[in-house]
Formats: structure tokens, C-alpha cells, sequence
């Protein structure tokens, strides 16, 4: 039987000690990858794989991040840029510390995370990219311009790195979730979060494990070794 090909492949995760995150870890663990993962404050106690405290948007802390899972585990062949939040308000109300907190965290956390390692992707000619976006990067929502212009963010830089990397046999991809049951979304009042089940095709939230899948599929150089510049909907269909 054919394996994924990411038996003892590195790979970082960041964000990785909950929600959709800790959900990657756990599932490559179980494919037999060499996990390295993020967390901001508190690490995942139930996760075997190597925990590493560093903020997404501190560019020193995540050079060290790659820098240390390099050493502990060899060199980094994947890397799924998982790390969000959310600072919701209408518009008007959006105050500059929110707008900036979002941007700075979901986008220029991924060039953060990026700008370590795709350099060396390039000099060993391998490596998989993966940016988890949003649905509402695609299709907006309300009270979220600062989450969804980050999302949206998420995908342009996606589809323009992997327009550079190809010639270096690296790969890059989006996954864009709709609605998962994880902290970010529970949240939201219950009675919103009836009418938003209402309008999913599914009738249900997502499971970060079908998120996981997902990335698990984008990371794969068996898989989806010719799928590169595209954004995976893992959304119930719950599209625009
Ligand atoms: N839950 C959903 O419905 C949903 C839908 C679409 C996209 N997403 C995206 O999926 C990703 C994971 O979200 P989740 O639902 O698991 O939420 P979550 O809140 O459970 O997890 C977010 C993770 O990001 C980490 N993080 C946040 N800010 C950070 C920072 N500055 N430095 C380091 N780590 C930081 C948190 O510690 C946590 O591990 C996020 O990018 C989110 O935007 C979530």
C-alpha cells in the first residue's frame, strides 16, 4: 500500500497546541512525521510532538522557532501557517489596535513564519506550504473586514509564492475552512450560530480533524505533488 510520503518528513505547525492546529499535529503524528509545533502560551500536554513557544508576530522568536526544529529534528519540509484570531466589530466601530492586531497576526505572521525556512526549500528544490485561510477571506463577513482582508491577504500571497516557487520544486497552498468547532467559533452567540448552520448545506460546523485532512492531502509529495496555487474549501458547502 502507498503512504502519504510524510514518514519522517519535518514539518512546523503554527498554532499547533489547539483548534484546527492541534488537529495537524495529532494526525501527522499518527503518519509517522516529525512534528514541530508553536504556541503562544500554553502547549499541548497531550501532544508527543516538539512544542515550541514562539508569537507569530515576533520575526526574531519565529526565526528561532524554524531555527530549533531544524536542529532537533532535521531539515523543515513542510510548514502550515495555522496561527489566527479574531478582533470582530462593524466597521465603524473597528477600532486601529484591532485592525492592526488581526494584519499583523494572521498575514504578516505568515511572512513571520515563511521567511525562515522557504529560502532553504529552495536550496534543497522540496517542500510543501500550506496557509490556512478563511471563508471569509473569500467571501467577506459581517463584522469581520480585518479577519477577512488577513484571510484574503492569506490566499493572494499563497498564489503568488507558489507562482515563484515552482521553478524550485516547492509547493504552496491554501486551505480555506468555513464554520469549525473550535475556540474561535464558540464565541458566537448560539442564536448566530443557528442561522449560519441554517445556510450550510451540511447543516453542521466543521471538525478540525476534516480540516487536518485537508492539509494533510496540500503537504503530501505523493498526494498532491501537482497541486500547487490552489485554495482547498473544506466548508460543507457553504460557498458564496
Ligand atoms: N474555527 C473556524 O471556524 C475557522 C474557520 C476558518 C479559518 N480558521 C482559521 O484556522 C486557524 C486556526 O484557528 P482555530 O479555529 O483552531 O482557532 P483557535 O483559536 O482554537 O486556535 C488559534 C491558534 O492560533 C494561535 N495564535 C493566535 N495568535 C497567535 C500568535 N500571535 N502567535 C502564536 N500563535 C497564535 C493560538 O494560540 C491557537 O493555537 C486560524 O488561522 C483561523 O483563522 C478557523
Amino acid at each position: 500500500m502507498k503512504h502519504l510520503g510524510l514518514e519522517d518528513k519535518v514539518v512546523l505547525v503554527t498554532g499547533g497546541n489547539r483548534g484546527i492546529g492541534a488537529a495537524i499535529v495529532s494526525l501527522l503524528e499518527e503518519l509517522g512525521t516529525q512534528v514541530a509545533y508553536t504556541y503562544r502560551s500554553e502547549p499541548n500536554v497531550e501532544s508527543g510532538a516538539l512544542a515550541i513557544q514562539a508569537d507569530v508576530t515576533d520575526p526574531a522568536a519565529m526565526a528561532a522557532a524554524a531555527e530549533t526544529a531544524e536542529e532537533k529534528l532535521g531539515p523543515i519540509y513542510g510548514v502550515v501557517a495555522n496561527a489566527g484570531m479574531t478582533r470582530d466589530n462593524f466597521f465603524p466601530k473597528l477600532a486601529i489596535d484591532d485592525w492592526d492586531a488581526v494584519i499583523e497576526t494572521n498575514l504578516k505572521g505568515i511572512y513571520n513564519t515563511l521567511i525562515p525556512v522557504i529560502p532553504k526549500m529552495y536550496e534543497r528544490r522540496e517542500g510543501s506550504v500550506i496557509c490556512i485561510s478563511s471563508i471569509s477571506g473569500e467571501r467577506g463577513n459581517i463584522g469581520q473586514t480585518n479577519y477577512a482582508a488577513s484571510k484574503a491577504g492569506a490566499i493572494g500571497l499563497t498564489k503568488s509564492l507558489a507562482l515563484e516557487a515552482a521553478r524550485y520544486g516547492v509547493r504552496a497552498n491554501a486551505v480555506a475552512p468555513g464554520f469549525i468547532e473550535t475556540e474561535m467559533t464558540k464565541a458566537i452567540p448560539d442564536k448566530v450560530k443557528e442561522k449560519i448552520t441554517a445556510e450550510i448545506p451540511f447543516r453542521r460546523f466543521g471538525k478540525p480533524e476534516e480540516v487536518a485532512w485537508a492539509a494533510v492531502f496540500l503537504l503530501s509529495p505523493i498526494a498532491s505533488s501537482y497541486v500547487t496555487g490552489t485554495v482547498l474549501q473544506v466548508n460543507g458547502a457553504h460557498h458564496t
